[in-house]
């Protein structure tokens, strides 16, 4: 959605996948806390979202959403302040039907005066569910939303959660800056394989300010490392949001290590906007790369099998130019080699090895080098 907001994909937190029903305003703002004190704030998670069950069941006289007091005593625009003052932006869920998923009132038919409260309460980001939608057409309802948000004058990140239906890729910029592409993932491997496998196919339509959304990580919750660095690693290389779905505050020092690379974070929100694309795939040994705005590109490698693999490809076929040499730097290992172009690693059961390849061998990093001429400007 060209609203000038999500240039690069949306970071931050949300706690449903976490907390399920159970979210306070305590949580969201010791969460707050958290991402400032970690460091995480600094590495650009900036989104603190509220999902699904933050209301009271039912609107007041006027027709208002009003939160629930229990769980929210000073309001959503409390926390929005809250938020606020520590450099972080605030995200609210609702849902583009009649009630939510979790049954609570829902936007449909609302939409003005839905967004003029999330507006009026200092709203930075809206999730839009699709739970209890009537049968009404999806980009009626969605169009609805977004036109009701521009409406408020506030800049409200719109985030589409349409669960892939309708084929929204093929519409979703038009309307919203990121949109599920599909169905709720949960803290498996298969689960995270499945989301991968149908985002990947979907790089010709994300691109600063509509990202196709595979869903939070789960980064924490339960898969084992190697899968959580899988999935950090995939999504960074699709250009995915990077929403953690996790706890932080109790997070080991393994899943923040994860959430705290800053070589794979810049990966996800290079300046291109370039999804990265698979360029094989045999045998569930997937390579895929991703060009980025300094003329690298990032190469994934991705064992889907439950035993160890070699898996190889060539600087040439990951879109770099002819050169003499390149210079793989692990973003894992935070270790770097020279080649003259082959491309491999042994990678574990599950598991990823993530490169970012440039043309130059490691010594000449950042200089001329004689070998490769006009692209030796970086
Ligand atoms: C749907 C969404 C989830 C979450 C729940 C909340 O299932 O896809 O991400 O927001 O609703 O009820």
């Amino acid at each position: 959605l060209d609203n000038g907001l999500a240039r690069t994909p949306p970071m931050g937190w949300n706690d449903w996948n976490a907390f399920g029903c159970n979210v306070t305003e305590q949580l969201v703002e010791q969460t707050a806390d958290y991402l400032v004190s970690s460091g995480l704030k600094d590495d650009g998670y900036t989104y603190v979202n509220i999902d699904d069950c933050w209301m009271s069941a039912s609107r007041d006289a006027n027709g208002n959403l009003v939160p629930d007091p229990a769980k929210f005593p000073d309001g959503i625009s409390g926390v929005a302040a809250y938020v606020h003052s520590k450099g972080l932006k605030l995200g609210i869920y609702e849902s583009a039907g009649t009630a939510t998923c979790a049954g609570y009132p829902g936007s449909l038919n609302h939409e003005q005066q839905d967004a003029d409260s999330f507006a009026a309460w200092g709203v930075d980001y809206l999730k839009y569910d699709n739970c209890n939608n009537q049968g009404v057409p999806y980009q009626q309802r969605y169009d609805a939303m977004r036109d009701a948000l521009a409406a408020t004058g506030r800049p409200i990140v719109f985030s589409m959660c349409e669960w892939g239906d309708d084929s929204v890729w093929t519409w979703g910029a038009a309307t919203g800056n990121l949109w599920r592409t599909t169905g709720d993932i949960n803290a498996s491997f298969s689960s995270m394989l499945s989301n991968f496998h149908t985002n990947v196919g979907l790089a010709q339509y994300a691109g600063p300010g509509a990202w196709n959304d595979p869903d939070m990580l789960e980064v924490g919750n339960g898969m084992s490392f190697t899968e959580d660095r899988s999935e950090f690693s995939l999504w960074a290389e699709m250009a995915a949001p990077l929403i953690s779905g996790t706890d932080l505050r109790s997070a080991s020092a393994a899943t923040l290590s994860l959430y705290g690379d800053k070589d794979v974070i810049a990966v996800d929100q290079d300046s291109l906007g370039k999804q990265g694309t698979e360029i094989s795939s045999s045998g569930g040994l997937d390579v895929l790369t991703k060009p980025l705005s300094n003329g690298d590109v990032a190469v994934t490698l991705f064992n889907e099998n439950s035993s160890a693999a070699t898996i190889s490809t060539t600087a040439s076929a990951a879109g770099l130019p002819a050169a003499a040499s390149y210079t793989l730097d692990n973003l894992w290992s935070h270790t770097k080699a020279t080649t003259s172009g082959a491309v491999s690693a042994t990678v574990p059961a599950h598991g990823t090895v993530m490169y970012r390849i440039s043309a130059g061998s490691a010594t000449t990093t950042g200089t001329t080098h004689p070998l490769i001429g006009a692209s030796s400007n970086r």
